[in-house]
């Protein structure tokens, strides 16, 4: 497998990319409320990122993919498609999956999960699937295996009751949207592929946890997965660069706190 090491500049155009999934993020959070469609999240961030950030929205014909964004909600595991139709309403989780290829040419995802109103279960849920990423990006350091990262997530997950999406995993990112390597979130790598994370290397992690079994299928639109037992699915997922210390979060928002990561 041949995992490419970021140079200097590189590395800047990343940090740049992630600032601005980042900051998308933070825009539309005020927005994101019971009553909003995800098509209108969608136009909201197409028109930040292509007018305000002077970037492209990735998602926007990825093979073929039609909008802008992906909006996720309830028993979506991932890709939904922001639609006029859709609004969001009281006791809905949604995960909303932004990246942003800047002019640079330089990749930055990142996706958070919003909570409509009350919804206990769909509360346990995200911040379970929020603390099975801050878990694993804890352990992020040269050296470390992707298993270990994998590890912790299942763990968590599966001690909390839940499963972890096998179908869809986090990847390598730079001037491709998906790079080598895949990051799978649980354990399920072959020897050869169990790569030791090195300073330089760029990739997501983005697990996607549900109350119900692991399995998935995709609508007949070609990308909207969902968990097959209609079962809550959550997602979170930050960019990251290995240090030679440890781990830099490219995509940390102002308002998160990170401070797990000062050891
Ligand atoms: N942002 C997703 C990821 O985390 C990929 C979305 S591809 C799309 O890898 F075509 F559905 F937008
Ligand atoms: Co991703
Ligand atoms: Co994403």
């Amino acid at each position: 497998m041949n995992v490419p090491i970021k140079t200097p500049d590189e590395i800047e155009k990343m940090r740049e990319a992630g600032r601005q999934a980042a900051s998308v993020l933070e825009m539309i959070t005020p927005f994101v409320k019971a009553g909003i469609t995800t098509g209108e999240i969608d136009r909201r961030c197409h028109a930040y990122i292509v007018d305000e950030l002077g970037s492209t929205p990735a998602p926007l014909n990825y093979h073929g993919f039609p909008k802008s964004v992906c909006t996720s909600i309830n028993h979506v595991v991932c890709h939904g498609i922001p639609d006029d139709g859709k609004s969001l309403k009281k006791g809905d989780i949604m995960n909303l999956d932004i990246t942003v290829k800047t002019a640079d040419g330089y990749h930055g995802d990142s996706s958070v999960m919003f909570v409509i109103g009350e919804t206990i279960q769909g509360e346990r849920l995200c911040r379970v699937t929020q603390e099975c990423l801050y878990r694993s990006i804890a352990l992020v350091r040269p050296g470390v295996r992707l298993s270990t990262l994998a590890r912790a997530i299942q763990g968590h997950a599966e001690a909390s009751g839940y499963s972890v999406v096998r179908d869809f995993c986090g990847h390598g990112i730079g001037a491709g949207f998906h790079e080598e390597p895949q990051v799978l979130h649980y354990d399920g790598y072959a020897p050869e592929a169990d790569i030791e994370l090195a300073a330089g290397m760029c990739f997501t992690i983005e697990p996607m946890i549900n109350v119900g079994d692991s399995r998935t299928k995709v609508l007949r639109d070609g990308w909207t997965a969902i968990t097959k037992d209609r079962s809550l699915s959550a997602q979170w997922e930050h960019t990251l660069l290995v240090t030679e210390t440890g781990v830099e979060v490219l995509t940390a928002r102002h308002d998160e706190d990170l401070s797990f990561l000062e050891r």
